[in-house]
């Protein structure tokens, strides 16, 4: 059976260009509840430690930079079927791959940029979430 959980990160570009209130608002019209939330910013190492799983692909370092190089918002969320849902509201990793209406369409610049980060698992989700968040910081 699916999990309820999943977690997202709002990233610097959209952060930046101030749109961390209306990508909130898309997240709670489509169902999800916060069920913890902080703004933070990454280093570059912690930033290679999240994601480690990709530290053999050619785009690493500049993530790691990029992901470092502004504030973001970390957020675990919940719903029924969390994760699967979650990346249907956000849409492709590649904004120009992405369907009408979601949030990565409309508000993505790249495929680097791309303004919001969506769980591909119960078992990540649960490891991302931990990454952020003791048992204290998160709504019982
Ligand atoms: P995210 O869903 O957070 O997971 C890994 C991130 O790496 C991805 O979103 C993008 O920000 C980035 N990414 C994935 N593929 C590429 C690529 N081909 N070129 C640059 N960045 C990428």
């Amino acid at each position: 059976m699916a999990g309820n959980r999943t977690f997202t990160m709002i990233k610097p570009d959209a952060f930046a260009a101030g749109n961390s209130g209306a990508i909130l608002k898309m997240i709670e019209e489509a169902g999800f509840k916060i069920v913890a939330m902080k703004a933070t910013q990454l280093s570059s190492e912690l930033a290679g430690k999240f994601y480690a799983v990709h530290k053999e692909r050619p785009f690493y370092a500049d993530l790691c930079k990029y992901m470092s190089s502004g504030p973001i918002i970390a957020a675990i969320l919940e719903k029924d079927n969390a994760v699967e849902d979650f990346r249907t509201l956000i849409g492709a990793t590649n904004p120009a791959n992405a369907a009408e209406g979601t949030i990565r369409k409309i508000f993505a610049t790249s495929i680097e940029a791309n303004a919001v980060h969506g769980s591909d698992s119960d078992e990540n989700a649960e490891i991302e979430g931990n990454f952020y968040f003791n048992q204290y910081e998160r709504v019982k």
